[in-house]
């Protein structure tokens, strides 16, 4: 069993770390393997080049893929089941992990497929985690949480994925109050994957 990582916080003092230890921690007594792209340690590119532009923007699928996105398909290729997790900063991705998707999700690879072109793999379970400041009722209220699961589920996951989850972390600003509550919703999401792959 295969797992990916797709991590994006430029702190370690943060909470989003803190839930990545945990996760790290869960994981791994599963035995199962891990691997993590850590989009800010790696300082991961997130703009596109004029380059990328015009091969994304008229599927010039003859111009070549830049060698850091080749080496995130190649762990995409090797993962049973990928985990996204960032804060929440107005009320999207950080513009990294945005990034990635912009460059990651190429033409010819993530869409706008064709015979003659190596297109990416179903991946079997996709789960989305971000913390956010605001607590999921509030989120819920304004309509907020339901906006982002459609970009992140529907949208950035869609039918690349077969099986896909969001978890929202909310309440951070007042962290005593749910930290718990996170962690245990960590070790039940992680408890659905291992079931998933029984
Ligand atoms: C630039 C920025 C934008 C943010 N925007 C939002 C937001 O739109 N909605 C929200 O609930 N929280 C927002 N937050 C709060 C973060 O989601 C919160 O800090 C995060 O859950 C946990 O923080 P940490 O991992 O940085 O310690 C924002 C924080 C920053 C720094």
């Amino acid at each position: 069993m295969n797992i990916l990582i797709v991590y994006s916080h430029p702190g370690k003092k943060s909470y989003t770390f803190q839930v990545l230890e945990k996760l790290k921690s869960v994981i791994q007594k599963q035995n199962w393997n891990l691997e993590i792209s850590d989009l800010y340690a790696s300082n991961f590119q997130s703009d596109m080049s004029e380059q990328e532009y015009e091969r994304e923007g008229f599927a010039k699928l003859e111009l070549p893929i830049s060698h850091d996105v080749l080496e995130e398909h190649k762990k995409i290729e090797k993962a049973d089941c990928i985990i996204f997790l960032y804060p929440v900063w107005w009320s999207d991705c950080p513009a990294k992990l945005k990034g990635w998707f912009d460059r990651v999700y190429s033409v010819g690879y993530a869409y706008g497929q064709t015979e003659n072109f190596p297109k990416m793999k179903t991946i079997p379970f996709g789960l989305v985690i971000c913390t956010a400041g605001h607590p999921n009722a509030f989120l819920n209220e304004i309509g907020i949480a339901q906006s982002m699961e459609k970009i992140m589920i529907e949208d950035r996951l869609g039918k690349r994925f077969e099986n896909k989850e969001m978890l929202v972390l909310g309440g951070t600003l007042e962290l005593e109050n749910v930290m718990e509550d996170h962690f245990l919703q960590l070790e039940n999401s992680i408890e659905k994957i291992k079931k998933h792959f029984a």
